[in-house]
């Protein structure tokens, strides 16, 4: 790839020189060239309140402005923005003009509510374009968005919507995956009558499937009678370059999740400088993410990098395995899909069904128009990568496998196509203007080769600012004393001896990765203790697995006597219910067992290690000698 925007080692190499030498003039030059500033900053860097970093700060700008007006002016207005493929098949092309005219309309029909500039707003919605249009009408006005995962419950929602206080709420009817219609409008019907949301005026309601649901006279509007009468104009508002565009749920590794603040101007930056670097995207290329814009992955790679851009990409309502696990395939082929980026669960399980059934096989597609593709959200294994490689890619797309997280905003610590040499199983190299490093408990560097901690040294553009209404927690969760003023990702990772390159070995904390979903095993004891009926004490603990990384396993302890055999099963099944009402599906624990009590330490503690050693069936090593009831071992090693 000679005609990379990052062509070649060197090139590489001289970027990482650049940022070496002179941190903000580096990323302030970028931050020159990728976006389009109202007032142009003149302080790049601000350290001053550390690790309250500003990047900026009296540059002023509009996110949606960026990802819509300025291609429109520069002619682009017909160029497809969003490839939109339906859960049915049925295809909508929206151009950028087309975009641009939806988004102000949905912004002045905000405007008309009441809605302003700072205020909050949580978008509750299935795959859509509408979805993309809320998340930029909310930019195009300053209110920041909170956008929450469909599959959360109503429990969940009510939670983020009370810790925002979000004043209005844009959801749909119903959302359409693999052929069933699920219910949205009807979750957050039941979160606000759970109390606590007092903030919300309004909740607009974008009309999906036309299926049946309540309606409050007082409080739900239509989104297409709001916008309807609305003008496809909207001056953006302009915003310093700190205004936080969105706040972002996620699980940590105690209590409750937390709300994720992200800038405008520096988030910006690093969405679009990453979705140019790292996917290499050209004017003519097709970029799908097949995220959910209720991720992180969705908002940087779908909502604002690719379209802050001005590239053209599919967005996806439906499910991989629907009508049949061709799926992904089928629409690379229909929609000449040039980039590929999707998480190694799906690939794991794509090549599971293309084993049991050939008729679903990649090979059975025209993939030829691939160039690239992207792996996201867990370390991939090398066999999945090498299929990936092979099947998908016919063997001569390079593989991006991208580690960051929804506290970076972009991505951390990737290979650049036109440059770095790939090594299936590593994340390669940090991107230019990263200071990723492995380092020991007190911050001090590890030789190559030996393990330690993932930090980030020095800050960056697209980082984390806050977590919303907890600075407290913002410092010690990421910047504890003993770690030198890094920044602390949570992972653990080893550098290569030779070259340095970067594999991620996983989480540190007690947050698990399921089909590249973060749960926090805290927030599912939490969940399950709250049960008070049945449950007296739980632990949770992940437990590896082939095709999702981690399944939750649940070691609980009744109020009554511990159940065996049908009441063990009937209990578990009423427990994992529990659990998906109380945050979602995603939570369900795959494996719950029963036992008289918990492994504990003469001081209390429970055992976890002892408890993820007995989950994966393993002989157990640890010194079990403290234990005040070892009969609990062979209870808890009994699966139901
Ligand atoms: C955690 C962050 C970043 C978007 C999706 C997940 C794991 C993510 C990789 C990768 C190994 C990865 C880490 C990280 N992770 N990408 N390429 N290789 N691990 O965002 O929900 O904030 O989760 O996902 O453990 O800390 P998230």
């Amino acid at each position: 790839m000679k005609d990379a925007h990052v062509s070649g080692m060197p090139a590489y190499r001289s970027l990482v020189a650049e940022a070496d030498a002179d941190l903000g003039a580096y990323w302030g030059r970028l931050a020159r060239e990728f976006v389009s500033w109202r007032t142009p900053f003149a302080k790049t860097l601000d350290v001053g309140s550390a690790p309250f970093f500003k990047w900026f700060e009296d540059g002023t700008l509009n996110a949606s402005y960026n990802c819509l007006d300025r291609h429109v002016e520069r002619g682009l207005g017909d160029k497809a923005a969003i490839v939109f493929e339906a859960d049915d098949g049925q295809v909508n092309r929206v151009t950028y003009s087309d975009l641009l005219a939806r988004t102000c309309r949905l912004a002045n029909a905000l405007k008309t509510r009441g809605v302003k500039k700072g205020d909050r707003v949580v978008i509750y919605m299935s795959m859509s374009v509408e979805g993309v249009v809320a998340m930029q009408a909310c930019a195009r006005i300053g209110a920041t968005h909170s956008v929450v995962f469909g599959g959360f419950s109503a429990q969940s929602l009510r939670d983020r919507i009370a810790g925002a206080g979000a004043v209005v709420v844009i959801t749909a009817d119903e959302q359409l995956r693999g052929g069933k219609q699920l219910p949205l409008k009807a979750i957050v019907d039941e979160a606000i009558a759970l109390g606590g949301c007092d903030s919300v005026k309004d909740v607009i309601v974008y009309r999906r499937t036309g299926g049946q649901i309540a309606w409050d006279a007082l409080r739900d509007r239509w989104m297409h009678e709001e916008t309807e009468t609305q003008d496809d104009t909207c001056e953006p508002e302009w915003v310093g370059a700190e205004h936080p565009l969105f706040l972002l749920y996620t699980s940590g590794s105690t209590g409750k999740p937390k709300g994720v603040q992200h800038s405008t101007g520096g988030y910006l930056v690093h969405a679009a400088v990453s979705t140019s670097w790292t996917f290499d995207l050209k004017d003519e290329d097709v970029f799908w993410c097949t995220a959910d814009i209720g991720w992180v992955t969705g908002h940087t790679y779908i909502t604002y990098g690719p379209l802050s851009i001005g590239a053209t990409q599919v967005v996806f309502e439906g499910v991989p395995t629907y009508p049949d696990a061709g799926r992904f395939w089928q629409m690379i082929q229909d929609h000449k899909v040039s980039v590929f980026y999707t998480a190694p669960t799906a690939i794991r399980s794509l090549i599971k069904a293309a084993e049991a059934n050939q008729a679903i096989h990649p090979g059975r597609y025209d993939l030829a128009s691939l160039r690239i593709l992207g792996s996201v959200g867990e370390p991939i294994n090398p066999a999945a990568w090498e299929w990936y490689h092979e099947h998908v890619g016919g063997g001569r797309c390079p593989i991006v496998d991208t580690f960051w997280q929804t506290e970076t905003g972009g991505h951390m610590i990737t290979p650049l196509p036109g440059a770095t040499p790939l090594v299936p199983g590593s994340c390669t190299l940090p991107f230019p203007g990263i200071a990723a490093a492995v380092v020991d408990e007190t911050g001090n560097d590890v030789p190559n080769g030996q393990g330690g901690l993932l930090v980030v040294k020095r800050p960056w553009p697209g980082m984390i600012r806050n977590i919303w209404g907890d600075p407290e927690r913002f410092k010690l969760s990421y910047f504890p004393p003993e770690l030198q003023g890094y920044y602390l990702a949570g992972d653990g990772a080893i550098r290569d001896v030779e070259t340095g390159y970067f594999t991620i070995t996983g989480r540190i904390d007690d947050v698990l990765n399921v089909s590249g979903h973060r749960m926090g095993t805290m927030e599912i004891e939490s969940a399950l203790v709250s049960c008070t009926a049945l449950v007296a004490e739980a632990a949770v603990v992940g437990r590896p697995d082939e095709t999702t990384g981690e399944t939750i396993c649940a070691f609980v302890v009744l109020k009554g006597p511990r159940p065996t055999g049908d009441d063990a099963r009937r209990i578990a099944a009423e427990l994992r219910h529990w659990v998906a009402k109380e945050i979602g599906p995603i939570a369900k624990p795959k494996d719950i067992r029963f036992g008289d009590n918990l492994p504990k330490t003469r001081s209390g503690k429970i055992m976890r290690r002892l408890l993820r050693s007995i989950a994966k069936d393993e002989a157990i090593t640890q010194d079990i000698s403290t234990l005040e009831n070892p009969a609990v071992l062979d209870q808890l090693m009994e699966r139901n």
